[in-house]
């Protein structure tokens, strides 16, 4: 439904505005640099969040910064640290409508190693909980259900091969089939945990491979099924038992800002280097913005 999407972009963009400015503490004078989501996303509300910053950029006479969404879930995870990334970086995107795996050699540098082929992650635990009932987002409510549940269920490990690739549609399914199967024999919560078990199995997996095909410096996290403490803590427990670095850096630090964007970095030999990210922000901020998009 893009006319309705347009339709909500244009009727909340002034409150959105708003609150980030009331969250954030400051008002337009204390702004340094105006972003918006140049790509990916539905055209029509990425050109009504563009005319939002050009104006406003206009207005305030500071540099406009377009960003991929993308780009924008991983460098999310420096927000608020004091840590810079050792590169290589190898970073994962777990959200709602992506599950990609990326090489950066330096900033700027995305690299696609693996991508899904169908569903993402997020879009599997949002149809199951579906499934079960309840609605959108299914994350949060997955991830409560699986509190009280068991790995129960053997659910397949979805696209377990020797590629860095996903597949989630085929585990939705089964979610499915078990559900018509079980009917009111189906336990719930042991359903949830379960379907949480096989996702996080299978991003260890993934990222296993990576880091057996190159040696990585840090794994940089994005998206919202980061927020996840089970699937996250997880990935945090098969790290520290292969990788020899202080276990504080595993913590989820979950920080919530546009979009969603719970992030944590998970730096595989850390130095402790203080680099502030504003550097970071400027060197974007000296880039060409495209007159097309
Ligand atoms: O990154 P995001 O906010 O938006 C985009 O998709 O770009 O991600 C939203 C996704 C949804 O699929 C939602 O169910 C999932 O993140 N999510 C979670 C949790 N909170 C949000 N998934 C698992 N556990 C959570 N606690
Ligand atoms: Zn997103």
């Amino acid at each position: 439904m893009p006319s309705l999407a347009a339709k909500l972009h244009l009727a909340n963009i002034q409150e959105v505005l708003k609150q980030a400015l009331a969250t954030a503490q400051i008002t337009p004078k204390n702004i340094d640099y105006v972003t918006y989501t140049e790509k990916p996303g539905l055209l029509i509300c990425l050109q009504i969040g563009k005319i939002v910053a050009e104006t406003l950029s206009l207005y305030l006479n500071k540099p406009l910064i377009k960003c991929n969404h993308l780009e924008a879930h991983v460098y999310a995870s420096l927000l608020e640290k004091k840590i810079e990334w050792d590169f290589p970086v190898l970073a994962l995107i777990i959200s709602g409508g992506h599950t990609q795996l990326y090489q950066l050699n330096r900033h700027d540098n995305f690299f696609l190693l693996g991508e899904t082929c169908d569903d993402a992650i997020g879009e599997c635990l949002d149809k199951s909980a579906i499934l079960l009932g309840y609605s959108y987002p299914g994350g949060p409510i997955i991830e409560q259900l699986a509190l009280t549940g068991k790995n129960a269920y053997k659910l397949p490990l979805p696209k377990d091969d020797n590629s860095l690739d996903f597949s989630f549609s085929g585990l939705k399914s089964a979610v499915r089939r078990l559900i018509e199967k079980e009917k009111e024999k189906l336990n719930i919560p042991d359903l949830a945990c379960s379907l949480q078990y096989t996702l996080a199995e299978i991003l260890v997996r993934k990222v296993e491979k990576a880091l057996k095909q190159k040696k990585f410096a840090s794994l940089a996290l994005g998206g919202g099924v980061v927020a996840n403490q089970f699937i996250v803590g997880y990935l945090a427990k098969f790290l520290r038992e292969k990788y020899p670095i202080p276990s504080e850096q595993f913590k989820p630090e979950l920080v919530n800002s546009t979009d969603k964007l719970y992030k944590d970095v998970f730096p595989l030999s850390y130095e402790g280097a203080d680099k502030p990210t504003i550097k970071r922000l400027k060197m974007l901020a000296d880039r060409p913005i495209c007159s097309e998009c």
